[in-house]
């Protein structure tokens, strides 16, 4: 009796191991496999990498996530055939940037990317995975030094920029070029972030905005017509130094020469002003006044 028992067991256990399989067979008949019964965690690759980022858990997360971005791509190496992916990245097969760029925009057409379509970048053909990397946990540009070192790689003149006696501290970690800069464009000139230069510069340094009881016009218009924004061979990041700077604008033959000549001078006759004289040493409110008598900006 016991005997039999047990072999009734084990027929129950092979039928129940055929079924299993039979079930699977037929599974495996209707369906193809899917993303992730290739692309295993045991890989080489990093692949898998992506379920430790934000993207693992887009449309639902598992093989999901793959297709958000890489497309339903139903032909993709199926029976042995090697067809790609709807849209890859590289590195075997590389879809057309724009075909790349429409997978991400799909998500990111708002916010601080709504002003991609006709940016400097996007007209340059840059891909969002030339710059971000989405297999990676903590994606590198999104660190101030990663990002940083990225645009440097291609601004070259910049670069160099930061590298002259005045510098905005960039290198030194002080200031970043995305605390000025949209890499992915903007609505004011250069992609600043702000519409106006001189909002963006106002962002930091508040006490220039004023309002000023005498203002200096050209530091209410532009800030860019006295100061250059990454660097400068002239102190105080200036684009010219000394008299030459506000000579541009104030032609000497303006300035009241007479009460202000000789006098302080010993032995000597020549326009005091104009003795290679800093403007500012008598004019050092070039910013803007708010001192009753200001107007002339000597306070
Ligand atoms: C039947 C197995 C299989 C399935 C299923 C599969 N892949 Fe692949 N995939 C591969 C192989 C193998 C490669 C390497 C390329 C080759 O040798 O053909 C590859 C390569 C890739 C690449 C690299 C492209 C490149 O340019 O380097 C991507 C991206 C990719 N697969 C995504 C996917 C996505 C997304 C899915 C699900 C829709 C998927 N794969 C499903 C086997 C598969
Ligand atoms: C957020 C969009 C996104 C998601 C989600 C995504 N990928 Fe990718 N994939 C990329 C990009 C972009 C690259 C190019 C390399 C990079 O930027 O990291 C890439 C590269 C690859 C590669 C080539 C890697 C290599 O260097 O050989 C494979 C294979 C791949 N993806 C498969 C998958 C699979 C499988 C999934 C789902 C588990 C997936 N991807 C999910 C965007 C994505
Ligand atoms: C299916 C929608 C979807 C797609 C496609 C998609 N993303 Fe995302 N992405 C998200 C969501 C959701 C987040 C998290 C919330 C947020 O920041 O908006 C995110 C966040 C990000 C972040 C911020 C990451 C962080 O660590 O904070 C970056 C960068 C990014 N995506 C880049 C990309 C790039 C590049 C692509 C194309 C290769 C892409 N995304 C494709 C939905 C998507
Ligand atoms: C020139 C390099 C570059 C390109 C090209 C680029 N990005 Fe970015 N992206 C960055 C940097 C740098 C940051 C971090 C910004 C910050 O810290 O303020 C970022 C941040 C993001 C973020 C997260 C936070 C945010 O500001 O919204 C998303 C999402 C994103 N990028 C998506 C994209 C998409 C989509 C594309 C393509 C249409 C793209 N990026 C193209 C450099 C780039
Ligand atoms: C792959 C090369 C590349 C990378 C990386 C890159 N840029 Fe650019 N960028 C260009 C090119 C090309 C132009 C157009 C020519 C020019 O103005 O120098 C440009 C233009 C610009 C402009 C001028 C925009 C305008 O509307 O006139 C700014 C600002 C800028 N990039 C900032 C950045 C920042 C910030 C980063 C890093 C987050 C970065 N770039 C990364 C290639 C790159
Ligand atoms: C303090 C703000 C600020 C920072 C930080 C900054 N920029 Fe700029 N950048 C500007 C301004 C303002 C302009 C526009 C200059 C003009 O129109 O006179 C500009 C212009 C540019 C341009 C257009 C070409 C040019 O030189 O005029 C590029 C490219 C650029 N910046 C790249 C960068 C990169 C790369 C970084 C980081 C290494 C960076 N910027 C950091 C403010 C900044
Ligand atoms: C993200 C913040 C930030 C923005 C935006 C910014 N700056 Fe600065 N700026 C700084 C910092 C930080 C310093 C260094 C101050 C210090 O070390 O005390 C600085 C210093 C300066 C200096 C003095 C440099 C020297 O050699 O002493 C000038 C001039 C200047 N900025 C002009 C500008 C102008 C013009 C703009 C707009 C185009 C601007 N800044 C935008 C952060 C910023
Ligand atoms: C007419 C030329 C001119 C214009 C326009 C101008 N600046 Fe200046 N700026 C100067 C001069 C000259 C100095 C050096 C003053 C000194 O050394 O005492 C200076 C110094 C600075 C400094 C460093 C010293 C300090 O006072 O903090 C900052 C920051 C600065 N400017 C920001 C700005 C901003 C922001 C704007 C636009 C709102 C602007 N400047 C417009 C001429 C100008
Ligand atoms: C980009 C042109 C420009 C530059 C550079 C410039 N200024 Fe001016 N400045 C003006 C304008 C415009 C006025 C207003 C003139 C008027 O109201 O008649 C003005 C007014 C003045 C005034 C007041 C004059 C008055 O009649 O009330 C003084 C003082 C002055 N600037 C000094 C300087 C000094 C010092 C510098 C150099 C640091 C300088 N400016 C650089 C354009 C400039
Ligand atoms: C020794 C001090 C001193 C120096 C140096 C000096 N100024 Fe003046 N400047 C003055 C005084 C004081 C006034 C006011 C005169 C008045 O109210 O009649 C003045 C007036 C001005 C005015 C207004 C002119 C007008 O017609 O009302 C301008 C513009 C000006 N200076 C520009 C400059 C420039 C540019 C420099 C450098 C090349 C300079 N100043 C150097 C003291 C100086």
């Amino acid at each position: 009796m016991l005997r039999i028992g047990v072999m009734a067991i084990d027929g129950l256990k092979a039928i129940v191991v055929l079924c299993a399989a039979l079930l699977c067979a037929a599974a495996w008949a209707q369906s193809e496999p899917g993303c992730l019964d290739c692309h295993t965690q045991g890989d080489e690759s990093t692949v898998h990498q992506v379920f430790k980022t934000v993207h693992g858990a887009i449309n639902g997360g598992g093989a999901n996530a793959c297709t958000a971005c890489h497309g339903p791509s139903e032909k993709h190496d199926r029976r042995g055939k090697k067809q790609p992916v709807d849209i890859s990245f590289g590195p075997l097969w590389t879809s057309d940037v724009d075909t790349r760029n429409a997978s991400c925009q799909g998500c990111h057409d708002n916010k601080a990317q709504i002003h991609w379509v006709g940016s400097a970048h996007q007209q340059e053909n840059l891909a969002c995975s030339d710059c971000h990397q989405s297999h990676t946990p903590q994606d590198p540009v999104m660190g101030d030094d990663g990002a940083q070192a990225l645009c440097l790689n291609c601004h070259t003149q910049v670069r160099a920029e930061l590298q002259l006696p005045s510098r905005h501290p960039i290198s030194e970690g002080k200031t970043d070029c995305v605390d000025c800069h949209n890499p992915h464009g903007s609505l004011g000139e250069a992609a600043l972030n702000e519409v106006t230069l001189n909002d963006n510069c106002f962002s930091c340094h508040q006490d220039k905005r004023g309002p000023f009881l005498w203002e200096h016009p050209p530091a209410a218009e532009d800030c860019a017509l006295c100061h250059r924004p990454h660097g400068s061979v002239n102190e105080r990041l200036l684009t010219a130094r000394g008299p030459a700077l506000c000579q541009q604008c104030h032609a000497a033959a303006f300035h009241p020469s007479v009460p202000y000549g000789s006098e302080g001078l010993p032995g000597g006759s020549a326009n005091q002003n104009l003795l290679g004289k800093n403007c500012l040493n008598c004019h050092s409110q070039v910013h803007g006044s708010n001192h009753p008598s200001g107007a002339r900006l000597t306070r």
